[in-house]
């Protein structure tokens, strides 16, 4: 049986100026797999993330997710229908706990249909809600922690967690892994290999040692253009492939 694609982009164009940073990308994720999009540098790759979280509006073509059109949809509006980009270090307020960063994901996400309940209900709710993420990330002893103190591993995985609090049904992750020592960058996949069941995963990332190790399946994306999409084996033995990463990350492919 083949399942239906919980995201679809159709035909992604995105031009700047004379550059076509994404050209006429077709990607398909579905729900419930760990995809990653690996490419070498200037690929396109965090445009075309860009272009999924509402970030920048495609030159032309469809984004299409859980079988809504939401190609000309603003950011909120897509993140409250689950597409959730992880942000790096913007969304975190520094002088702010772990456990009050999360309590104001979570807020966003379901401030309306708490209306109806006493604030002292929708408060011990919500920082229920924010402790038991932030176990999920392994903060849970970070929790009244300013935020600007934590190390950068664990910031990276509050990132991660900020974007979990909003419920997402499709993670978007842009190098959760970029600029992590190996014992933080172990901690990150273990935390998006656990991850698996809960959201679907769109990994941006360049540690192909991770990409190959956590991915269901690999797309490749070089100057703009998806030239394949397969299982971890596929992409290993895939001769365009091969090419693409030729001179850049060939000998990084495990
Ligand atoms: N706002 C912009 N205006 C003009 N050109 C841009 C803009 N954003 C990206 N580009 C160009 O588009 C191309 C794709 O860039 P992008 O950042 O998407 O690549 P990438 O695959 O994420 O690379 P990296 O692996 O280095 O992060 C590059 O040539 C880049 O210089
Ligand atoms: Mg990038």
């Amino acid at each position: 049986m083949t399942h239906p694609a919980l995201l679809q982009t159709h035909d992604l164009v995105m031009r700047f100026g004379g550059l076509c940073a994404t050209d006429h990308a077709s990607l398909s994720v579905t729900a419930g797999e760990v995809h990653a999009l690996i490419g070498p540098n200037g690929a396109g790759k965090t445009t075309l993330i860009h272009q999924l979280s509402g970030a920048l509006a495609p030159t032309s073509g469809r984004i299409v997710f859980d079988g809504m059109d939401v190609t000309t949809q603003p950011m909120p509006r897509r993140a409250l229908a689950g597409l959730v980009r992880s942000y790096q270090i913007t969304s975190v307020f520094p002088k702010l706990s772990v456990l009050d960063n999360l309590a104001l994901a979570v807020l966003a996400h379901t401030a309306s249909p708490w209306r109806f309940w006493s604030p002292a209900r929708r408060d011990a709710d919500r920082y229920a809600q924010a402790a038991d993420v932030a176990v999920r990330v392994g903060l849970g002893a970070a929790l009244h922690t300013p935020a600007g103190v934590l190390s950068h591993g664990e910031q990276r995985a509050l990132e991660v967690g900020l974007a979990l609090a909003l419920r997402p049904k499709l993670l978007l992750l842009d190098e959760p892994l970029a600029g992590m020592g190996p014992e933080e960058g172990e901690r990150m996949v273990a935390l998006l290999q656990d991850l698996r069941g809960e959201a679907t995963l769109l990994l941006v990332e360049h540690d192909m040692d991770a990409v190959f190790r956590l991915a269901d399946r690999i797309s490749v994306l070089v100057s703009g253009r998806l030239v394949a999409t397969g299982t971890p084996d596929d992409i290993r033995r895939d001769p365009v492939v091969q090419q693409a990463y030729l001179g850049d990350e060939a000998g990084a492919i495990p």
